[in-house]
């Protein structure tokens, strides 16, 4: 990526709703309790989204940041990328909803899915256009309501998710910052092991699909631990020999937010220091495709990254995918 036009971020935004539910709050809905959530997953609340609100809704607050941080607006914008699982419909897309309430006329707009590397995903889409010149800037966002897809009777998987959203501008920055290396893959054989089945094509939703609860979330939650830990330690290791660097030039690591263990085993395996870590899973759980984009959002907004810092970036999840990039903030 080296003799290409330097990409970068150049605006963020981030949302929660309002809505707090906490473990306690769980612990009546459920057979659970507080020491088992933080002991297994360091999630001690998150954000719920209320009932009027749609990804779009949580969407366009950090969008509106972002687009204000860069001292831009809706207008300016060339392209709209949101990453999601939890799109307000099948179509249009959420990312066309959002270009409409942005005023955002004559922007591309697209839904991109892949779980929670989606943010990643998208990063690297909106990267690659800009540096083909086929656009000059791009809104990336990453948004999920996991709370619309999860089943509050299944303690293995509803004290796990939150929602939320977390915006950034891509444009091109000054020479020797922004993208070095983007590292995304997949492996389409482990999807059975974190799905919804029920609402697309092949299972479209009827009685039978709501009485057998195909329109929640399903996780194998060993199998998908075991993955995370192989991929987050092996794409970081990846995107780092692409980007030409060691691990120790590594100054801030934004992993996906879904389990403080699996953060916990990637910091070991690159040695990395409790504060060279983002680490917002207490607060907010894992919320999917926002999960990254939160992290790095609340991150700059606490001045946790100063110009030239190396940001490593690194997410799993459904597909089964993986996506890592390095960014010169
Ligand atoms: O972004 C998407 C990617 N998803 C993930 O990253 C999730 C990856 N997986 C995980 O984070 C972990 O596997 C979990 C947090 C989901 C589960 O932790 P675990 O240490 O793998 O627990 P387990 O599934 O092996 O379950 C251990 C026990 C079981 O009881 P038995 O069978 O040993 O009697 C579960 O039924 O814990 C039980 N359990 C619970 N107990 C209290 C499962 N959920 C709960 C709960 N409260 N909420």
């Amino acid at each position: 990526m080296n003799n290409l036009r330097p990409v970068g971020v150049i605006g963020t935004g981030k949302y929660v709703p309002e809505k707090i539910l906490t473990n306690s709050d769980l612990e009546k809905m459920v057979d659970t309790n507080d020491e088992w959530i933080v002991s297994r997953t360091g999630i001690k609340e998150r954000h719920i989204a209320a009932p009027d609100q749609a990804t779009s809704d949580l969407a366009y607050e950090a969008a509106i940041k972002a687009l204000e941080s860069a001292g831009m607006t809706g207008s300016d914008l060339d392209l709209i990328i949101v990453a999601t699982i939890t799109p307000d419909s099948s179509f249009p897309s959420t990312a066309c909803i959002l270009q409409d309430k942005l005023g955002a006329k004559g922007a591309a707009a697209f839904d991109l899915s892949a779980a929670c590397s989606g943010f990643v995903y998208g990063l690297a889409t909106a990267t690659s256009f800009i540096q083909s010149g086929m656009y000059n800037n791009a809104l990336v966002i990453g948004a999920d309501c996991l709370s619309r897809i999860t089943d509050y009777t299944d303690r293995n998987t509803c004290v796990l998710f939150g929602d939320g959203a977390g915006a950034v501008i891509v444009g091109e920055v000054p020479e020797g910052r922004g993208f070095k290396s983007f590292d995304l893959g997949a492996e389409g054989a482990g999807g059975s092991l974190l799905q919804m089945e029920g609402g697309g094509s092949r299972l479209p939703a009827s009685v039978e699909t709501v009485e057998n609860k195909k329109h929640y979330i399903y996780m194998n939650g060993r199998e998908v631990f075991k993955f995370a830990v192989r991929v987050m330690g092996t794409a970081t290791i990846e995107v780092l020999r692409k980007a030409g660097l060691e691990r120790t030039d590594v100054d801030l690591f934004v992993p996906h937010q879904a389990n403080i263990r699996i953060i916990q085993s990637a910091m070991q395996r690159l040695e990395l220091p409790e504060e060279k870590v983002v680490v917002n899973v207490d607060k907010y759980a894992n919320t999917s495709a926002a999960s990254i984009p939160l992290a790095l959002v609340e991150a700059a907004e606490e001045g946790r990254m100063k110009a030239g810092d190396t940001v490593l970036m690194v997410g799993f999840g459904g597909g089964l995918t993986w996506g890592a990039s390095v960014l010169v903030w």
